[in-house]
């Protein structure tokens, strides 16, 4: 199994610049030949002494107010998620009172802002360039919950390096991503932007992504500051309304949602950004138990704390503070070292420190953070290195970056039903009727969160790539036929979409929901097609032809209905500029699906929150006892999910052997051996995902019924036969115990290899004693 441990090295010569005088010239230039050596578990490496000298240096001749522009950011005017506080924040650059800006690109914009910091301040120091660059930057891959469907790390590392490459080009320093927050309810519109429910799952992908940001590097100019967000449980939010309470048990709170954050830090995120929840009772932008206990304190985290988009002035709202200047100074006692344009610390943080609210220590450590940052980037050796006309020309939308796209995007789609083997696809002979809102629809191809994506031209929709597929294209007829806003009932195209269908041998319809009803600020209620798709589909599936569901949605769905009722269902998520394409070559198999669901798809709201890591209960209920009444069910739906976590078909199949273990007993010290072979047994070479799942039968706690240990994601040609083998010891089953101890408890656990969480083969073994780690 591949591991994300990051080894990251740093810049190894500068020389400042930016001053405005000879005096401030004097600083120490770090040493030219440093050799660059690689750590696991910090940010720093063996110039920390000179980068240390540096930045004392530096921070000597500055004010206290400079120091707060350290840790103020505020937007640029061009492209706000939120109220923009501060028009004039190019003045405040100028006098040297704002550190970094976010959502400003292009090489020349960035270049004009960073003269203003460089040439017209009094000690020139460059400013840091942020946004939110979350799947890609100008070529855009799928959604990240599309992306963890791949299950693919090197696919998911490669997004993120591309990412990188094309936002660093157009002067960016720093992306707001990755989203590492587990996610369970789909009501919540931003199960889009992170890797799913899985733990496991979440945290190798938030691995593998920060390193695609940062690479090994962060002075390589096409490498970005990783952040991990939002920091912490926001995904837990109350019946998936965003921005809404949490509180949850510490357990929970560490079993469940904390590991991704803990392995960004381990995989040397520059950054962590704060929730806009409360956690507990204390709005994350104040919560010392979260920064300092333990992302400083138990985590040793080195980088910078940057609050979300007003979070700090939202504590007024939480009922946490009586007002924006009471707010920054909990938040920044609390460890927050920079405010996300609430322009709190811009202005009350001098005053508190004058007041002795706030140490004068609590903001150097701020400032520093930031600045630390700043030398590890290269910024105090050329602050335009981002900033490169040429290298934005080449780099954008190149052919690289969007043929990465689209391999991205093809093994991101899961193949939820295929009956009778409808899919794939001939390319020619037959007559294809293309129905539905998102079957030319190009804007909804990129997805929310798209950063500087273009929506109306660039995107190729799936039309487009089934039209360029096909060898008669005369044969492909298209209608939009129903819509996906919410309340648009007008069946006016119904009848358009009737005729083509009824000429068409197959009918592939694409629906699903508009993009901006995913990502921030997009809860809902209901998880069924919004509009008027289901009633149409309805009235097709009345003509009696083979029918295919093309999905494009960034949340879980309910759609029994298509499930009893279409034959083929394939989940595309939101692919990116090359969906059309990308999905083309899955309909008409020149991709075999690779992808598994990184999230239960429940069969109703109702059951919502769904997950296949669920605890037994005392009265669990089972197919064998369906006649009982007092168990742990429904009196009208079924308790188990449409898809389970993990599930996604092939156009081959793949026979699994019996598991093989190498020792039935494991020492708390030692290893075990699981292994399986796996056959492709189909008609097509194709991919597997091999998944590892553990249960501990007995706890001093309860444990879930079961839980993702590891994967492998497998190449195998038809007729092939490979083993897959999984090493498992005491940590793989270590867990917070009764008395909040962390480690692994003697007795039975069952051990499962297969297919999908609910599709196993299963085997057993001893654990022989306790183990602490
Ligand atoms: C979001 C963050 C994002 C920030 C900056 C906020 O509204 O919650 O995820 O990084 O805006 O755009």
């Amino acid at each position: 199994m591949k591991k994300y441990l990051l080894a990251m090295a740093v810049i190894s010569h500068f020389t400042l610049v930016g001053c405005n005088s000879e005096a401030d010239r004097t600083l120490t230039t770090p040493n030219k030949d440093v050799s660059r050596t690689s750590v696991s578990n910090t940010l720093w490496h063996d110039d920390k002494a000179k980068m240390d000298a540096f930045i004392t240096e530096l921070m000597a001749k500055m004010t206290l107010e400079e120091k707060i522009g350290q840790m103020t950011l505020f937007s640029s005017d061009w492209d706000v998620t939120g109220p923009s506080l501060r028009g004039d924040y190019q003045d405040k650059i100028k006098e040297g009172k704002v550190g970094a800006v976010f959502n400003a690109f292009t090489a020349s914009y960035t270049r004009k802002l960073q003269k203003m910091a460089v040439e017209e301040t009094r000690l020139g120091i460059p400013l840091l360039f942020g946004y939110d660059v979350i799947h890609g930057h100008r070529t855009i891959f799928p959604i990240s919950l599309g992306e963890s469907a791949s299950w693919d790390l090197d696919a998911i590392e490669l997004s993120a390096k591309v990412a990188a490459a094309e936002a660093s080009a157009e002067g960016i320093h720093w992306t707001f991503a990755p989203m590492v927050d587990v996610a369970r309810d789909p009501r919540w519109g931003r199960i889009s932007e992170g890797s799913g429910e899985d733990v496991y799952l979440t945290t190798v992908i938030a691995q593998a992504r920060i390193k695609g940001f940062q690479g090994d590097d962060l002075s390589k100019p096409d490498t970005v500051l990783a952040t991990a967000k939002h920091f912490a449980a926001y995904g837990q939010a109350q019946a998936g309304r965003d921005y809404h309470t949490t509180d949850m048990s510490d357990r929970e709170l560490r079993e469940t949602y904390l590991p991704p954050f803990k392995a960004a830090v381990d995989a040397g995120a520059a950054s962590f950004m704060t929730s806009f929840n409360e956690l507990n009772g204390v709005p994350a932008s104040a919560n010392k138990y979260l920064l300092q206990d333990i992302l400083r304190t138990e985590w040793g985290f080195e980088g910078f704390v940057v609050t979300d988009y007003t979070s700090i002035n939202e504590m007024v709202n939480h009922g946490f503070a009586e007002n924006d200047e009471k707010a920054g100074e909990l938040a920044v006692n609390a460890g927050v070292d920079m405010d996300m344009q609430g322009s709190v610390y811009f202005d009350y943080l001098a005053k508190q420190v004058e007041q002795g609210l706030v140490s004068m220590q609590q903001v150097d450590k701020a400032a520093r953070r930031v600045l630390e940052m700043k030398y590890r980037l290269g910024l105090f050796e050329d602050p335009y290195r981002y900033s490169n006309e040429e290298r934005e020309k080449a780099e954008i939308y190149k052919d690289e970056n969007l043929q990465a796209a689209q391999d991205v995007a093809r093994k991101s789609m899961v193949l939820l039903k295929n009956d009778k083997q409808l899919l794939p696809l001939s390319k020619s002979g037959l007559n294809i009727a293309v129905i539905g809102p998102l079957a030319d629809s190009k804007e909804d191809l990129i997805g929310s969160w798209s950063a500087a994506g273009d929506r109306y031209e660039k995107p190729i929709s799936l039309l487009s790539g089934i039209l360029a597929k096909v060898s008669e294209p005369a044969k492909v007829q298209y209608a939009k036929g129903a819509s996906y806003e919410f309340n648009n009932q007008d069946d006016s195209g119904f009848s358009h979409a009737i005729t083509i269908a009824k000429q068409a041998d197959v009918i592939v319809m694409a629906m699903g929901e508009k993009w901006d009803m995913t990502g921030e600020a997009t809860s809902r209620t209901k998880l069924d097609l919004p509009g008027n798709q289901q009633a149409l589909m309805e009235q097709l599936k009345a003509l009696g032809k083979p029918m295919i569901l093309v999905l494009m949605n960034g949340r879980p769905m309910t759609i029994e209905w298509a499930d009893q009722n279409v034959d083929s269902i394939l989940e595309a998520w939101y692919p990116g500029t090359m969906g059309g394409p990308a999905i083309a070559d899955v309909l008409f198999g020149d991709y075999n699906p690779s992808g598994k669901l990184p999230v239960t798809f429940p069969r109703n709201v109702g059951q919502v929150p769904l997950y296949y890591n669920m605890k037994n209960t005392g009265r669990p209920y089972s197919k064998d006892s369906a006649e009982q009444k007092y168990l742990s069910r429904y009196i009208d739906s079924s308790n188990t999910p449409l898809y389970p976590f993990g599930h996604g078909l092939s156009y081959t199949t793949f026979a699994y052997s019996a598991i093989s273990l190498d020792k039935s007993t494991l020492a708390s010290d030692g290893s075990l051996t699981a292994s399986v072979e796996v056959t492709n047994s189909g008609k097509y070479d194709g991919e597997e995902v091999v998944q590892l799942y553990i249960r501990d039968r007995v706890g001093s706690v309860t444990r879930p019924v079961k839980q993702l240990k590891g994967f492998e994601k497998i190449w195998l040609n038809k007729g092939e036969t490979k083993t897959v083998s999984f090493t498992i010891s005491a940590k793989d089953l270590a867990f917070y115990r009764q008395d909040m101890s962390y480690g692994a408890e003697a007795g039975e656990f069952d051990l499962f290899i297969g297919t999908s969480s609910d599709n196993l083969q299963k085997s057993e073994f001893t654990l022989s004693a306790n183990s602490d780690l």
